[in-house]
């Protein structure tokens, strides 16, 4: 059967939709992945991937053989190898980038070249051979502090941290192809996700290991600053509705579960569901330019593309510890080597948080 895509006009015929998917050995782009493969069996996707010490194939064994699919280890930087792979693809989701708040701070020079240059290469490869759409997955960081209020889409952008403004700058960049040369991209402002395969420096899956190890969980400043905490799957699902709905080129989508805890509430709460002693909880110096409260409102994707979220947290978070403790060998090969140089150098002599 002839499957005819209709994407603004664009009418591509075949198979099956051929995406190109970026940063895919990633957290959320891996989940993504797994998620297509298994609901789409006649898409095709090709997974660009550098490896940074971010990156792990590991995320996507169930991919490995699977006809649809096909890795390629390389940088979005690298005009070459994104042109020849994006002349044969129908459209581009851009999940690649470098995305820890603490690494931008100590060395932000890979966040520019990959989080912004990176995405510009993607663009200007996607304008050169008519890509049908173009998603960038962006970030609710680049609003900087809610305030009052979550963020709705035309909120002023404030980052507070040179990844924040990476990802602010690939986000403008990306409007900006679609206002100058109608690269039809759109731009989604997803808050925090949570689940499994996320790499264990994040908050979540470094607190849920280090409480598996007995060892401490340092909660920056007073553990008071909040942040809306997504099950990465609802992410997925508000991607998946997102390349398939048409007419919303150029526009922004804030995603996010509009729930809000505090990194110190999630701490609690995973100790509580492991067993563990609230003792473990030390309380360390604060984060550089740390945004107190990150909150986005989601009615524009509720109620123009029908999406909302189907997780609650206490599910979600059952669920992600579940795994972390299935699935050990995953983290354990982690969390060695250049992992623990990197962990000595961001907490090793940090002082006590001075705010309790
Ligand atoms: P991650 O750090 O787990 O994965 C990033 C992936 O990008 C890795 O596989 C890495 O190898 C790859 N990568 C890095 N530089 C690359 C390059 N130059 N070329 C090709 N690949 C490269 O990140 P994540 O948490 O899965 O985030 C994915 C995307 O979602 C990012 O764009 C991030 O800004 C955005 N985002 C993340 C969250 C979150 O809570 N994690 C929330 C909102 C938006
Ligand atoms: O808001 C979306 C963003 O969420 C994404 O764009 C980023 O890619 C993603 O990493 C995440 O950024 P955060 O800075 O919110 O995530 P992180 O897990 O680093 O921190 C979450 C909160 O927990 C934040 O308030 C800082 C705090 N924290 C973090 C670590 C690593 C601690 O208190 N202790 C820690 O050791």
């Amino acid at each position: 059967m002839i499957t005819i895509y209709r994407i603004t006009g664009i009418e591509r015929t075949g198979k099956g939709m051929k995406i190109l998917v970026t940063g895919g050995a990633g957290f959320i782009g891996s989940s993504y992945i797994r998620y297509m493969l298994k609901k789409y069996p006649d898409y095709k996707i090709v997974n660009l991937d550098k490896l940074t010490y971010a990156g792990n194939l590991d995320n996507l064994s169930n991919a490995e053989g699977n006809i649809n699919y096909r890795f390629v280890r390389g940088d979005i930087a690298d005009t070459k190898l994104v042109d020849d792979i994006i002349k044969d693809v129908d459209v581009v989701i851009n999940f690649a980038a470098e995305t820890h708040v603490d690494r931008s701070i100590s060395d932000p020079a890979d966040f520019i070249m990959t989080d912004v240059y990176g995405t510009y290469v993607l663009l200007e490869a996607s304008r050169r051979h008519g890509i049908g759409r173009f998603i960038q997955i962006s970030t609710d960081e680049v609003y900087g502090d809610a305030g009052e209020e979550p963020s709705e889409e035309d909120a002023p952008l404030m980052p507070r941290s040179p990844y924040a403004a990476s990802k602010a700058g690939a986000d403008r960049l990306a409007f900006s192809f679609w206002a100058t040369y109608k690269t039809p991209a759109i731009i989604t402002r997803c808050s925090n996700n949570y689940g499994s395969n996320q790499y264990p420096e994040k908050m979540i899956p470094l607190f849920v290991t280090n409480a598996l190890e007995d060892k401490s969980l340092p909660v920056y400043g007073d553990g008071k600053n909040t942040r809306d905490w997504i099950f990465v799957e609802d992410h997925c699902r508000a991607i998946d509705i997102i390349l398939h709905s048409n007419g919303i080129e150029g526009e922004v989508f804030n995603i996010g579960s509009g729930i809000e805890k505090s990194i110190l509430e999630i701490a609690e709460m995973i100790l509580d569901i492991l067993g563990k002693n609230n003792d473990l909880i030390e309380f360390v110096e604060d984060r550089p330019g740390h945004v107190i409260r990150h909150a986005v409102k989601t009615e524009k994707l509720r109620s123009v593309l029908g999406w909302q979220p189907s997780i609650d947290f206490q599910t979600g978070m059952e669920r992600t510890i579940k795994w972390y403790k299935e699935n050990e060998e995953w983290w354990r090969k982690i969390k060695s080597g250049e992992y623990l140089e990197y962990y000595k150098r961001m907490y090793g002599d940090r002082g006590r948080s001075e705010s309790r």
